[in-house]
């Protein structure tokens, strides 16, 4: 269960030459579906590179809850015994995702073909966001679900007794709904398939093949078409989760718009279903090199080499690329502040049904801090300053939101004034190493009232 407490005011200031290796923590989806696979497995699977954040931890606490035997073995390094796909237990208490929208969707999925019941709830955040998503295509299954008004948690999944396998046209870009109806068609007898106009992140795919699952991908006109073949026996695997982009991207960023800046960042994975943010920085003008790309457990990896990029321009980011950086858009906006002209996000309307609304909370606080945006339901336009050209000095709202909260922090380091957030506790949500990480980079970030670094 998470533990967010009282409110952690941060603040991060005016900072010169960031420079040194950032080792960021293992993937966040990544590490829910090694947990997940592992707890549908036959026997014992191990895990290295664990993300270590609060939403893996809440999926690691559901994992036992449904019947699998979780052990930390040391840093990152975990032991899952799995009960078999099917093998589910009822849990006895209500399971808890903390802020994970990512954990509850997909456990939701994992449970709901199987005879038990289980009630998911979460914070006030995830406690705000749409389940019907997932809920619609689950009934399908033969599952049913009673939440509050609007598909919203706390909410009881009464998993089918009898489930029958799905064809399911994914109706918004969502890798969340494409997996929760895989592991839900794993306990369905015959084939489950699963059609998505855009691709989107395909670690479920690629680690349910991994276990031994039949799945097929096939481009066709009507988009993927993934196909699986239910009630498999999974046996257990070694997966050693790769470093996450979507972390990677704070001190990337960081160090463009950061003056005097040189940073390394390895063993960044490089899935083109994750990569766009990196594409886009790029076409800006951001001096980030690809180092010795290869090939680590199944994915492509490679050292990125960040540099300050005094002449940054504002681009259109292509809508067709959105799925492969949804998460990134709120450091990107901090980016495109700092840059020469007007940054176009299109496609974006996922945006605004986050950990927070992320058009609306990067909107407010790019204004207080001294930026132009505009907006509209599913785009919106950053009006970049150029370098050092933020004035900053606001407090920004975080919205129980680790990106908002990390992208404001970012956006503090290369402003003319300090810029705060109300709350930077959701960061161990995902990157609970960022403020060490980011201070031993030499970035003045700090919890606001502490005293002053030397
Ligand atoms: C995730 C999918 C994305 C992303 C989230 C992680 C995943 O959500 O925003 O942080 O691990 O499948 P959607 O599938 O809702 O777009």
């Amino acid at each position: 269960m998470s533990g967010h407490g009282s409110p952690a005011p941060m603040i991060a200031a005016p900072t010169q030459g960031l420079s040194g290796t950032a080792e960021v923590p293992g993937d966040k989806s990544i590490s829910h579906r090694a947990l997940i696979l592992g707890a549908l497995a036959v026997g014992e699977t191990r895990i290295t590179g664990l993300l270590e954040g609060e939403d893996v931890l809440d999926t690691a606490q559901a994992m036992r809850a449904f019947g699998a035997e979780v052990t930390q073995l040391g840093p990152g390094a975990w032991s899952v015994h799995g009960v078999g796909v099917g093998g589910f237990a009822e849990p006895e208490q209500v399971i808890d995702c903390g802020n994970s929208g990512t954990g509850v969707r997909l456990i939701m999925g994992a449970m709901a073909t199987s005879p038990i019941t289980a009630t998911f709830t979460g914070d006030a955040s995830l406690n705000r966001r749409p389940m019907a998503r997932v809920t619609d295509p689950l009934a399908l299954f033969g599952a049913q679900a009673v939440g509050r008004a609007g598909g919203r948690l706390p909410m009881t999944i009464v998993g089918a007794a009898d489930p029958v396998p799905v064809r399911y046209a994914v109706p918004v870009p969502s890798a969340q709904v494409k997996s929760a109806v895989l592991l839900a068609g794993l306990n369905a007898p015959g084939e489950t398939v699963v059609i998505e106009q855009e691709a989107t992140r395909d670690h479920t795919e690629r680690m349910l093949a991994g276990f031994g699952a039949v799945i097929g991908t096939e481009e066709t006109a009507e988009g993927r078409v993934i196909t699986l073949s239910g009630q498999p026996e999974l046996g257990p695997q070694t997966i050693a989760v790769p470093r996450d982009p979507s972390s990677a991207a704070f001190p990337v960023c960081a160090a463009l718009v950061t003056p005097g800046s040189e940073v390394l960042v390895p063993t960044i994975g490089l899935n083109p279903t994750r990569a766009g943010l990196f594409t886009t920085l790029r076409e800006m003008g951001a001096d980030l090199a690809y180092e010795n790309p290869r090939e680590e457990g199944g994915e492509p990896v490679a050292d990125l080499r960040a540099r300050f990029s005094p002449d940054l321009k504002g681009i259109e980011v292509p809508p067709e690329r959105a799925a492969s950086m949804i998460d990134e858009y709120p450091v990107l906006s901090a980016v495109a502040a700092c840059a020469e002209g007007r940054t176009v996000m299109r496609g974006v309307g996922e945006l605004r049904v986050k950990e927070s609304d992320r058009i609306a909370a990067m909107a407010a606080g790019l204004q207080a801090c001294g930026v132009q945006v505009e907006e509209g339901k599913d785009w919106w336009i950053v009006h970049g300053r150029g370098a050092g050209g933020v004035p900053g000095g606001a407090t920004c709202a975080s919205h129980l939101d680790h990106r908002i909260a990390m992208s404001f922090l970012v956006l503090g380091l290369a402003a003319q004034q300090p810029v705060g957030v109300d709350d930077g506790g959701p960061i161990a949500t995902s990157f609970p190493v960022f403020e060490s990480l980011m201070c031993g980079l030499g970035a003045d970030i700090r919890h606001a009232g502490s005293r002053e670094r030397d």
